[in-house]
C-alpha cells in the first residue's frame, strides 16, 4: 500500500493549481440518470471517488468517454468527460459499490425520478459518524414515492411518477438536498425544499440542472423552488474549484509560512475558512485569479472554530484547522457539530507530539513549540490531510500511511506541495 514521506521544517513559495471539486463532481455525475442526453462535465478532477462513481454508474448503464487534454502523459490533469445514459439498465445500486462510497445512495433521486423505482442499498456507517438516510426516505416519500426497506436495502417505487410537494428538512443536508432537487426536476407540479442546504456545491447542480432544462431557483438559499418539467436534455458544465483542496493548501501555508498562490481559487466559497486563516497570522488576498495566501515571520495565533452548514466553517476543513493550530502561540477550541466522531485525527497528530484533549464535540488545543515526525495513519480523507500539515511543520520525517484516503479526494497532493519546495514524496509498494 502507498504511503507518503514527508520531512517537515520547509517554507511553502510558489502556486498550486486547485482541481475542480470531489464534491461537486459526484452529484453531477448522478445527475446524467436524469436524462438520455449526453451530460459533458469539464473540470473533473483525477480522483479515486470519480473513477468509483464511474464504475458504480456503468452498473446502471451510463456510458462515458474521456476527452482528455493532455490525456496520454499526464492524465491526472482535470478531464472533460461525457457521460450518457441512454438506457437504464439496472435501477439496483448494490451493497458491494454503495458501501465503498456513501455519496453512490445519491443514485436514488434520479433513479426513481427518471424510472419510477431505485433498489439502493443502505450506506451502513462510517468512520466520521453514524450518517443516517432519514431525510432522503422522508423527502422522497413527500415527493409521493412508496418506501420501504428490506434486507439492508432501500426500495422505492413511483410508477406514475413524482409529485411536486413542500418538504422542510428538519436538519440541515447537503446529500439529502442533492438529492430531493434531483428528484424533483422530473416531479409533476412544484416543490418547495425549505432549510435547505446552501454549499456552492448544491448551487453548482442547481446551476447544471437548469442547463439541462430544469427550472431550479432558490439554491444557494434556504428555500430552493423546483418546477417539474417531463424530460431533461444533455448539457454542458463546469466543475467549480474544489473549495476543501483551497482551505487545506491556504492551512498548509499559514502553518509552514511562506508565500503561495492558489491558482483558480475562488474565495467567495470558503470565506469563514479563510477569515480563520487571517486570524491566525497568515495574510490572505483575494485575487481575480485565485487566493494569495502569506505568513512571514509571525507566529501562529491560536483561533477557536465551530463547524457549521455552509456559509459556516466546514467540517470537512476541521482536521486541517486543528493541525494548523497544533502550533498556535496559546489554546484554540476547536468544535464539531456536524458529525458527532470526527476527530480521529486527534489520536495521530499527538503521535507529533500535538498537545488535545477532547471534552465532548471540543477539542482543546494547547499549541506546542515543536512537532516531531513519526510514522502515522488516519481513517479518512480530511483526518489524512490534517497529518500531512502537521508532518509539513514537523522536525524530521513523518510517513503517513494508508494514503488511499488521500487519494479519494486530493489530486497530485505530493506533486503540488514538493512543487512549492517541501519534501514530500510517495513510497509506492
Ligand atoms: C457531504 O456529505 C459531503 N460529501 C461531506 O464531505 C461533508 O462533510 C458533508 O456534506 C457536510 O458538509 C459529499 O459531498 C460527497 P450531510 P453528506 O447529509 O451529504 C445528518 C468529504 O470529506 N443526516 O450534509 O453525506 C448527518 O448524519 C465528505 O469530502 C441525517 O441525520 O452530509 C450529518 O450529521 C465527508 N439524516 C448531517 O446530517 C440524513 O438522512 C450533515 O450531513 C442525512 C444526513
Amino acid at each position: 500500500m502507498d504511503r507518503i514521506r514527508i520531512v517537515g521544517g520547509n517554507e511553502l513559495n510558489g502556486s498550486i493549481p486547485i482541481s475542480g471539486a470531489k464534491n461537486a463532481a459526484l452529484p453531477l455525475m448522478i445527475a446524467s440518470l436524469l436524462t438520455d442526453g449526453t451530460l459533458t462535465l469539464d473540470n473533473v478532477p483525477h480522483l479515486a471517488d470519480v473513477e468509483q462513481l464511474t464504475r458504480i454508474l456503468g452498473n446502471h448503464g451510463v456510458d462515458y468517454s474521456v476527452n482528455g487534454r493532455r490525456e496520454a502523459q499526464d492524465s491526472a490533469y482535470a478531464r472533460t468527460v461525457n457521460f450518457t445514459a441512454k438506457n437504464i439498465v439496472d435501477t439496483t445500486a448494490p451493497y458491494e459499490l454503495v458501501s465503498r462510497m456513501r455519496a453512490s445512495f445519491w443514485v436514488i433521486g434520479p433513479l426513481v425520478a427518471r424510472m419510477g423505482e431505485a433498489r439502493v442499498s443502505l450506506p451502513g456507517g462510517c468512520a466520521i459518524g453514524t450518517r443516517p438516510v432519514n431525510l432522503f426516505i422522508d423527502g422522497l416519500r413527500a415527493l409521493g414515492a412508496e418506501i420501504d426497506i428490506e434486507q439492508g436495502y432501500v426500495n422505492a417505487r413511483a410508477p406514475r411518477g413524482l409529485v411536486g410537494n413542500r418538504y422542510v428538512f428538519p436538519k440541515v443536508s447537503v446529500g439529502a438536498t442533492h438529492v430531493l432537487m434531483m428528484a424533483a426536476t422530473l416531479a409533476r407540479g412544484q416543490t418547495v425544499l425549505e432549510n435547505a442546504a446552501r454549499e456552492p456545491e448544491v448551487v453548482n447542480l442547481a446551476e447544471c440542472l437548469n442547463a439541462m432544462g430544469a427550472r431550479v431557483s432558490g439554491a444557494g438559499t434556504p428555500t430552493i423552488v423546483v418546477d417539474g418539467v417531463a424530460t431533461l436534455s444533455g448539457a454542458t458544465h463546469h466543475v467549480i474549484p474544489d473549495r476543501i483542496e483551497t482551505g487545506t493548501y491556504a492551512m498548509a501555508v499559514a502553518m509552514t509560512g511562506g508565500d503561495v498562490i492558489l491558482e483558480g481559487a475562488r474565495a467567495e466559497l470558503l470565506e469563514a475558512a479563510l477569515e480563520a486563516v487571517e486570524q491566525a497570522g497568515a495574510e490572505v488576498t483575494r485575487l481575480n485569479s485565485g487566493i494569495r495566501v502569506r505568513r512571514n515571520g509571525a507566529g501562529i495565533r491560536p483561533v477557536d472554530i465551530t463547524t457549521e452548514p455552509f456559509p459556516g466553517f466546514p467540517t470537512d476543513l476541521q482536521a486541517q484547522f486543528m493541525g494548523l493550530m497544533t502550533r498556535a502561540g496559546g489554546r484554540s477550541r476547536i468544535t464539531e457539530t456536524i458529525f458527532e466522531n470526527r476527530f480521529m485525527h486527534v489520536q495521530e497528530l499527538a503521535r507529533l507530539g500535538a498537545k488535545i484533549t477532547l471534552s465532548g464535540q471540543t477539542a482543546i488545543v494547547d499549541g506546542v513549540e515543536r512537532l516531531r515526525g513519526a510514522p502515522v495513519m488516519a481513517t479518512d480523507l480530511r483526518a489524512s490531510v490534517s497529518l500531512v500539515i502537521a508532518g509539513l511543520a514537523a522536525e524530521g520525517e513523518t510517513v503517513v500511511n494508508r494514503i488511499y484516503h488521500l487519494d479519494r479526494g486530493f489530486e497530485r497532493l505530493e506533486e503540488k506541495l514538493s512543487g512549492c519546495g517541501a519534501v514530500v514524496e510517495r513510497l509506492s509498494e
